[in-house]
């Protein structure tokens, strides 16, 4: 697939700029499309440096997908050999005060982006979808072929979005789709040029735990710690962005395949480590006590959810590199440059 053309919905997002970094420097030419809502322009200027003379190959279009002109008119332009969807709202308690904005947003984004794509004839596709959709999970490692269950709107639309890729699958087998469920990408480049900068409050652990270490907020609050695990906390299969980054472009390659389909993969490390654990790591990488507040369960999470990893190791020949000890080494890189994130930055 090299030296063919990518769109890559969502690109200036956090998994989405590290994964344009990945396709720029194995030679892919890329387009992003992104309405800036939860990312930086910034992000995409970073992307472009860090990928020195593959910068070349990077194109960035403001358009959001609810604006299906717009999309055509990209698409008419332009021709893509396959298409990456990271677009998407990804707030878990936003979702359930908004459903309809994730209903619109996420589904009718990703329906428009389907049909225009089926339009124009480009039916390759690797999508964004994520552990969330194994729900509360009976045990664990969790497979591919797990039950699946969503527990809030935002689960609900990857749930939708997963059928509707297999219903499209169904009616025209042209179409070669990878699913990609993700389980809990943390770190950052190891430049520590780029990084996940979320806006408002994070939502996530390892953002929380960032902004207490610069000094943004006093303590971080631990959902529960009375869990059956190790020690109490909830355990997640924390992952390394780049080696996620990397994941992309393997699939990407499998869609080289004959007669792919629509499948699905994990990607995780297959390894589960405590909310105490992920503290205890970061302290060390970033040498800052994390002040703790012991607090009840967060509604909604489950106690232990990891991956299996054996079909992604397998059918894509990927599996991750990185361990957590580099995982927040490379958040707290990114952290101490960036305190505050993009807008901060003197090199804007
Ligand atoms: P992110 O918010 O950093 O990136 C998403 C990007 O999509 C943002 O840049 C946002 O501006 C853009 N966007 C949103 N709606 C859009 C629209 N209608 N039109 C155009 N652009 C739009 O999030 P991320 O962490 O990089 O996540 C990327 C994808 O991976 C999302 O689909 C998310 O649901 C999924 N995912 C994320 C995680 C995680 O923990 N970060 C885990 C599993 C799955
Ligand atoms: C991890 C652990 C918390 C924050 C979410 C989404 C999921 C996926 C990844 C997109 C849990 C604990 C957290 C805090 C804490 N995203 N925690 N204090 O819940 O596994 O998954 O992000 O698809 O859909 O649900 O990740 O980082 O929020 O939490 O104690 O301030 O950290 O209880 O045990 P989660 P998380």
């Amino acid at each position: 697939m090299a030296n063919k053309s990518i769109l890559v919905t969502g690109g200036a997002g956090y998994i989405g700029s590290h994964t344009v970094l990945q396709l720029l420097l194995g030679g892919f030419k890329t387009v992003i499309v992104d309405n800036l809502n939860n990312s930086s322009e910034i992000a995409v200027k970073r992307v472009k440096e860090l990928a020195g003379d593959f910068g070349k190959n990077l194109v960035f279009h403001k358009i959001d997908l609810l604006d299906k002109p717009a999309l055509n008119d990209l698409f008419s332009s332009t021709r893509f050999d396959a298409v990456i969807h990271f677009a998407g709202l990804k707030a878990v308690g936003e979702s359930v005060h908004k459903p309809l904005l994730y209903y619109s947003n996420n589904i009718i984004g990703t329906v428009n982006l389907l049909e225009i794509m089926a339009k124009h004839g480009c039916k390759k596709l690797v999508f964004s979808s994520s552990a969330t959709v194994y729900g509360w999970p009976k045990e664990v490692p969790c497979t591919e072929e797990f039950p699946l269950s969503a527990t809030n709107p935002y689960g609900r639309t990857k749930l939708f979005i997963e059928e509707i890729c297999r219903d499209i699958y169904c009616s025209d087998n042209e179409w070669k789709i990878i699913l990609l469920r993700y389980f809990n990408p943390v770190g950052a480049h190891p430049s520590g040029y780029i990084g996940e900068d979320p806006r408002g409050i994070p939502n996530n652990l390892m953002p929380f735990v960032q902004q207490v270490a610069v000094g943004r907020r006093p303590a971080l609050t631990v959902f529960g710690n009375d869990y059956s695990t190790k020690d109490g906390t909830g355990v997640r299969d924390y992952l390394h962005v780049v080696d996620l980054a990397d994941g992309h472009i393997a699939a990407l390659n499998k869609l080289s395949d004959l007669n792919i389909g629509c499948e699905v993969y994990n990607i995780g490390t297959g390894k589960g480590t405590s909310v105490l654990e992920m503290v205890s790591a970061f302290e060390k990488a970033s040498g800052k006590k994390i002040p703790l507040i012991m607090a009840g369960r967060r509604a909604g999470d489950a106690e232990v959810i990891f991956a299996s990893t054996d079909k992604a190791k397998r059918e894509l020949k990927w599996s991750a590199k990185y361990g957590i000890d580099e995982m927040c080494r490379d958040q707290w890189n990114w952290a101490s440059k960036n305190p505050h994130g993009y807008e901060s930055s003197d090199s804007n």
